[in-house]
């Protein structure tokens, strides 16, 4: 039986009916078309679908829409704009922290989340934080980089 779900998505409000079992992950990307934030494993192991959910960190994939009901949700979509890169954005770019950049979305909710968090402070800590975004193209230490000079 479909149920009722409402979310703030980057800004707007949004109702959608879904089954229950429906994941946040497919929620955004089927029922939205919001499909800058990625499917890469689908289990929690790759961070690919990193949102924000009331400004916390979170893999979608892992979450069942229905569970956030009520909550804001900030994507990859809601995140500066091609004119106006938000500063972590603009870092990545300076410090060639991506290649393909399929896990770059997560990576970005990722970092915006840790530096939120306020927790990361040294390098190794920042790897330690990020552990869970796996890039695929190797580009961990250009990321790494990016953060630590908006986190500077
Ligand atoms: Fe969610 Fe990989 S798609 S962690």
């Amino acid at each position: 039986t479909a149920v009722g779900v409402t979310l703030t998505i980057n800004g707007v409000e949004r109702n959608a009916s879904i089954e229950p079992c429906v994941t946040l992950l497919d929620l955004l990307r089927e029922e939205f078309h919001l499909t800058g934030t990625k499917k890469g494993c689908d289990h929690g192991q790759c961070g690919a679908c990193t949102v924000l959910v009331n400004g916390t960190r979170i893999n979608s994939c892992l979450v069942l829409a229905v569970s956030r009901n009520g909550s804001e949700i900030t994507t990859i979509e809601g995140i500066g704009t091609p004119d106006e890169l938000h500063p972590l954005q603009e870092a990545f770019v300076r410090h060639d922290a991506l290649q393909c950049g399929y896990c770059t979305p997560g990576q970005i909710c990722s970092a915006i989340g840790l530096i939120s968090e306020g927790r990361a402070k040294t390098r190794d800590e920042i790897r330690e934080a990020m552990s869970g975004n796996l890039c695929r193209c190797g580009a961990y230490i250009g990321i790494v980089d990016a953060i630590e000079e908006v986190m500077a």
